[in-house]
Order: structure tokens, then C-alpha cells, then sequence
């Protein structure tokens, strides 16, 4: 089913679009980036969203990962997104986009009133500046910032999918994950280019309680 919201297509780094079938295959689907097969891979996998589901989605635009679980929770799930840059329209009525950077927002003020969120995905990268240890210093800072709200956020029990570079710090990390969570996996999806030093780190049942 071709998602009802955003149509045109958008690299998280333009400089660096990658116009391969998967980045076509967005396009005729509707997607906003070919980003979303790797999301779409692991939840295929891991079986992570489900109707009615409430779903965290830092680091969200240019969208594409936001459609995508949208779709997958259906009207009677939420989907809130956040991001430094301005949303783009076209929402369902069951999707949301905060313009905030996440080492600003208070975790309470994202929860708005409702329940805790059953999934948070973070795809959150940061500005590369092409010297490999500081990008994944960086994007280990923005993986232990997406922990850290999930430790406030998310239900026990719920998921945590997150985007890091993988460097020198990534084994601690994933301890770090496991004190949080039941089973710890690395996924690295089809769809994220083998050349790429993205990796996704999958915490599921999320523990009760404070972390060991
Ligand atoms: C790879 S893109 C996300 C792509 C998105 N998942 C999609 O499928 O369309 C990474 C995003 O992380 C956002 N980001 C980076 N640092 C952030 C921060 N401190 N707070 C909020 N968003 C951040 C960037 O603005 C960028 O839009």
C-alpha cells in the first residue's frame, strides 16, 4: 500500500544521493528517502512495528522512516517525529514532527500528555567532517542520546532502533544497550550500502526499572 503523505525524494546528505534501485524504488513508492528499506528490512526481520503502536522517530527528516511506521501503526497508533530542520507538510493525521535538537528537549515534554512509546527509532546522523573517529564519536553521542530519552520514554518492554557509526567505542555501547535491554542485536540491513559505516543497534524488552 503506497504511503497518502510526501512524495518527493530526499538524501539525508545531498551531496551525497545515492541514486541506486533503491533510491528508485523510493521514488515510485512514494517514500521521501531510500532510507526507509532499511528500516523496512529490519522491522521485515525483527518484527517491530505493529497497529496501534506509539512510535518515536528522532532524527526524522527528510521523512522517510516516519511514512513508513505511519503505515505500520495505522490510524489508531502515533507517530512523533523530531529534528533540527523545518517539518515538511503532508502528515497523516496520526503523525507529528517536532522541530527540536534532542540535547535541548526535555524527555518530558515529548511524551505530551500521553502514554509511553512502545518503539524508538533514531536515524539520527551527524554532520560529517570526514576524519572517521570524530564522526563516530559524534554519532555515538547522538546513539547515547536516543538511550538516554528512551530510558524516560519507552515502556518496558518496547524497542530501540538506532543508527551509529561504527568506531572504537561502539563495543561499549552495545553494553551499555544490553544494561537496558533483554536481547542486544547488530543489524546491518541490505538496503545500508557495505561500504557505509552505518550500523543499527536493536535493543528489545526494554528492562524494568532503572539499568543495572
Ligand atoms: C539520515 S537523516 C534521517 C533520515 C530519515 N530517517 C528518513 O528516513 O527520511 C539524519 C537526520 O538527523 C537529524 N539530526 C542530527 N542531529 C540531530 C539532533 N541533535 N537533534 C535532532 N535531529 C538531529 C538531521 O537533521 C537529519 O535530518
Amino acid at each position: 500500500m503506497p504511503p497518502t503523505h510526501p512524495v518527493s525524494v530526499f538524501a539525508c546528505q545531498p551531496m551525497k544521493k545515492i541514486q541506486d534501485s533503491y533510491f528508485h524504488k523510493a521514488k515510485r513508492e512514494g517514500f521521501a528517502a531510500r532510507s526507509v528499506y532499511k528500516l523496512e528490512q529490519i522491522d521485515r526481520k525483527r518484527k517491530l512495528l505493529r497497529r496501534g503502536m506509539r512510535v518515536l522517530d528522532l532524527g526524522t527528516s527528510p521523512g522517510s522512516w516516519l511514512q513508513y511506521a505511519a503505515r505500520q501503526v495505522g490510524a489508531q497508533g502515533h507517530v512523533l517525529g523530531v529534528d533540527l530542520q523545518e517539518p515538511r507538510g503532508g502528515l497523516p493525521a496520526h503523525a507529528r514532527i517536532l522541530q527540536a535538537d534532542v540535547f535541548d528537549i526535555p524527555a518530558h515534554s515529548l511524551l505530551q500528555g500521553g502514554a509511553p512509546f512502545d518503539v524508538v527509532l533514531s536515524d539520527m546522523a551527524p554532520r560529517t567532517t570526514g576524519v572517521p573517529s570524530a564522526d563516530a564519536a559524534r554519532s555515538e553521542e547522538l546513539a547515547r542520546r536516543a538511550l538516554a530519552l528512551s530510558a524516560e520514554l519507552l515502556r518496558p518492554g518496547g524497542s530501540l532502533l538506532v543508527k551509529v557509526f561504527q568506531g572504537g567505542g561502539l563495543p561499549a555501547l552495545r553494553k551499555t544497550f544490553a544494561a537496558h535491554f533483554a536481547k542486544v542485536t547488530l543489524e546491518k540491513p541490505k538496503a545500508s550500502r557495505s561500504e557505509s559505516v552505518e550500523i543499527f543497534l536493536l535493543g528489545t524488552g526494554k528492562k524494568e526499572g532503572p539499568a543495572a
